[in-house]
């Protein structure tokens, strides 16, 4: 069996600040920094190797055994539900899931919603809790825009600044849930590997305790 430990990192900036945790944790892959391109690194002393995937992609190749542990956004681990252990709670990359709508909206509980969003599990499992009929537009990218041509009456959505609401001409009705990046990690890998996930959790989880 292969000795090393694979880690998926969310490619992107919230990706570079999570590696930097791994090398404080004494995970550290020095060629990483030296390439851009690249997609892998492997640090042999240390036992580990590194994969960058698309932010969205780390719940799949953690579920899929492609790699032992991966971080991910809450959002994404509650929308495609991977069957992964959740480890610990990053305490980074910090938005909210939340519903939004042109400003004066007001909701006509008579007629079916319309929403918009990437993440329809979410806004399904959110409307069935509150018992609310709607109809799901799933689209992929540009959420912001529907509700302004007319294709939704809201939208369910990442904020983060809630720039892009206010460039829009949108604002946050409800606030569905916090989200922030997880530590994941396989189930059989985490039998096979157990020593060294739950080194890598805790370290990891001890150098995150000051951002909950
Ligand atoms: C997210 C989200 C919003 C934006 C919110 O998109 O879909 O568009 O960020 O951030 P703000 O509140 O700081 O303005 P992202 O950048 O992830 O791009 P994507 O839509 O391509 O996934």
């Amino acid at each position: 069996m292969d000795k090393m430990l694979n880690i998926a990192l969310p490619k992107g900036r919230l990706g570079e600040k999570v590696y930097a945790i791994f090398e404080e944790a004494g995970f550290e892959c020095p060629s990483i920094k030296e390439n851009n391109r690249k997609l892998i690194f492997e640090n042999n002393e240390a036992g580990v190797r590194y994969f960058w995937v698309k932010p969205s992609d780390v719940a799949i190749y953690v579920e899929r055994g492609a790699a032992d542990v991966g971080v991910a956004g809450k959002d994404i681990i509650l929308e495609y539900a991977p069957d992964v252990y959740e480890l610990c709670d990053l305490g980074m990359g910090k938005c909210r899931m939340a519903v939004a709508a042109p400003k004066g909206f007001s909701d006509d509980v008579n007629r079916t919603l319309r929403v918009a969003t990437k993440f329809s599990k979410i806004a399904k499992d959110y409307y069935s809790s509150i018992g609310r009929d709607i109809d799901i537009i799933h689209l992929n990218g540009s959420i912001e825009i529907a509700p302004i041509l007319g294709l939704s009456d809201v939208i369910v959505d990442i904020v983060e600044t809630g720039t892009t609401l206010k460039e829009n001409d949108l604002e946050v009705i409800e606030t569905i849930l916090p989200i922030s990046a997880r530590l994941i990690a396989n189930k059989s890998s985490f039998k096979f590997k157990t020593e060294m996930i739950e080194k890598v959790a805790g370290s990891i989880s001890r150098l995150t305790e000051g951002n909950k």
